[in-house]
């Protein structure tokens, strides 16, 4: 079996900054990785993204929107994610169920349970074996976000920060998987630190 990573973090985290980072890293080092992200990881998916980042004039239930975010895993997972992982791929996720808990848990309240089977039913038993979250201040995070906001990034910064506080949160809880990173430092620090993490996990 290859190696699953995971990036996770709010909106203007910096996060596919690091992923694409450590992607370009493996490769130069001739190590097998595929880079990919949720939602959106496949050609389906792709579609279901672009419904759920689309603004609409109709009502988008959080239900749907759960719904919609564990269909586009379920198939990502067997399209691309187990399939690469048999053939000892390296694959970096950029954002994957942790998402799901801390943005339709925590932030849009679903039941906590419910989240989570529905998170674990989709993986077929997928686990990330190290997640990393990008963290800083909703406020700093919202600053470089200068382009025209999807229907996720339009909630307002209560939102965003119940999100975060979802991201500590489980962090918290699984301490054995998850490396908190000063989203702060600049983009270089950060990929350092990474690097470091990996070979100190004798990922690397
Ligand atoms: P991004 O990949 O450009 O950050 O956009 C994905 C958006 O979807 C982002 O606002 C976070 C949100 N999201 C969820 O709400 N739940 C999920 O399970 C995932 C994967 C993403």
């Amino acid at each position: 079996m290859g190696i699953f990573i995971t990036f996770e973090g709010i909106e203007g985290s910096g996060k596919s900054t690091q992923a694409k980072k450590l992607y370009d890293y493996f490769i130069k080092n001739s190590i097998k990785a595929h880079l990919t992200k949720e939602p959106g990881g496949t050609r389906i998916g792709q579609k279901i993204r672009e419904i759920l980042l689309s603004h609409w004039d109709e009502k988008f239930p959080p239900f749907a929107e759960l719904l919609l975010y564990e269909a586009d895993r379920n198939i990502h997972i067997n399209n691309v994610i187990k399939p690469l992982l048999q053939q000892n791929y390296i694959v970096v996720c950029d954002r994957f169920y942790d998402s799901t808990t801390a943005y339709q848990h925590y932030a849009r309240g679903i039941d906590y349970n419910l989240v989570e089977l529905l998170n674990k039913t989709v993986t077929e038993g997928v686990k990330p074996d190290i997640t990393f979250l990008l963290d800083l201040p909703v406020e700093e995070a919202f600053k470089r976000l200068n382009r025209q906001k999807d229907r996720l990034e339009s909630e307002g910064l209560e939102f965003h920060k119940k999100v975060r506080e979802g991201f500590l949160k489980i962090a918290e809880k699984e301490r054995e998987r998850f490396v908190v990173l000063d989203g702060l430092k600049n983009p270089d620090e950060i990929f350092e630190d990474i690097i470091a993490v990996l070979k100190e996990k004798k990922i690397l």
